[in-house]
């Protein structure tokens, strides 16, 4: 279990680190946008709600969720570059005014009760150190009746093999994954009332496939110096094998969830 708030930034650079972006691209998790447009939907945002992205990364969903229900979206993040990434993104295209980035950690947000009709959380609660702190901390800020979207990968306990418990195994959100009954549990023992939940665990499939074809072209177009870069891409196809088994005998998904605040 990550315990500190060191670990916490350690993680959040790692996110934001060159290499992760060039593999992983803007929008970190499984299914990209297309995923954070069918959680919208799950989770009906109407246009004109106050919607946080919390632990927003590099801030596209922020931005597509913007430009898709037409909503106004704060984004929350710890990682430096990412937070600061995101600003530029903002800046740089046509949506300023319904987006506004915040640098912060998502555990301990620093918002009003009640100050938000929808929270987002992709691919990031697995990552939070006090998962049901942060979820109370959700609940505080949305508005009776508001509406939570969390997706993120899940993990059957026990199942991963020790390679994949370290660096990678965090920067795939696999470390401190919860089961899919786990995440339910957790909205559920916070006050919430889930009302949609669908497996997106082929999306994992299709996004393992992109990061080996990536990973190839980086091998191929990269000097094999020693770095932790190379190393890391080195082991990385046996990494990606492993996790690709996982996923298809059921021990590794993505799951996400709508869960509602009572009115
Ligand atoms: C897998 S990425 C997902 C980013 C984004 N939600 C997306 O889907 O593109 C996880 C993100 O969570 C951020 N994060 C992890 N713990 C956090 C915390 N306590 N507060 C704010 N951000 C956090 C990391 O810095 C990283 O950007």
């Amino acid at each position: 279990m990550l315990d500190t708030y060191a670990a916490k930034i350690c993680c959040a650079d790692l996110y934001s680190s060159e290499l992760a972006r060039l593999i992983l691209g803007d929008s970190l998790h499984p299914g990209g946008l297309r995923a954070t447009n069918r959680l919208g939907r799950a989770m009906a945002i109407q246009p004109g709600w106050r919607v946080l992205d919390l632990a927003c990364g590099m801030g596209a969903s922020a931005t597509a969720l913007s430009r898709v229900f037409r909503c106004h979206v704060t984004g929350l993040e710890l990682g430096a570059q990412a937070a600061a990434a995101s600003r530029t993104r903002a800046l740089s295209e046509p949506v300023p005014s319904n987006v506004a980035f915040v640098r912060g950690d998502a555990e301990t947000p620093p918002f009003r009760s009640g100050a938000f009709d929808a929270v987002i959380i992709e691919c990031a609660a697995s990552l939070f150190v006090h998962k049901a702190d942060a979820i109370a901390n959700v609940v505080r800020l949305l508005r009776p009746g508001g509406i939570l979207g969390l997706s993120d990968v899940t993990v059957t306990p026990g199942s991963l093999p020790p390679e994949l418990d370290g660096t990678i195994g965090m920067m795939l959100c696999l470390t401190d994954a919860l089961p899919p009954d786990g995440y339910q549990a957790m909205l559920e023992n916070a006050g919430l009332t889930i009302t949609a939940q669908e497996n997106l665990s082929n999306e994992v499939l299709t996004l393992l496939a992109e990061l080996r074809t990536k990973l190839n072209v980086w091998q191929q177009f990269t000097t094999p110096a020693a770095s932790p870069a190379s190393d890391l891409a080195e082991s990385a196809p046996a990494l990606l094998s492993q996790v690709e088994a996982l996923v298809q005998q059921g021990q590794i998904g993505y799951w996400h969830y709508a869960a509602r605040k009572p009115a």
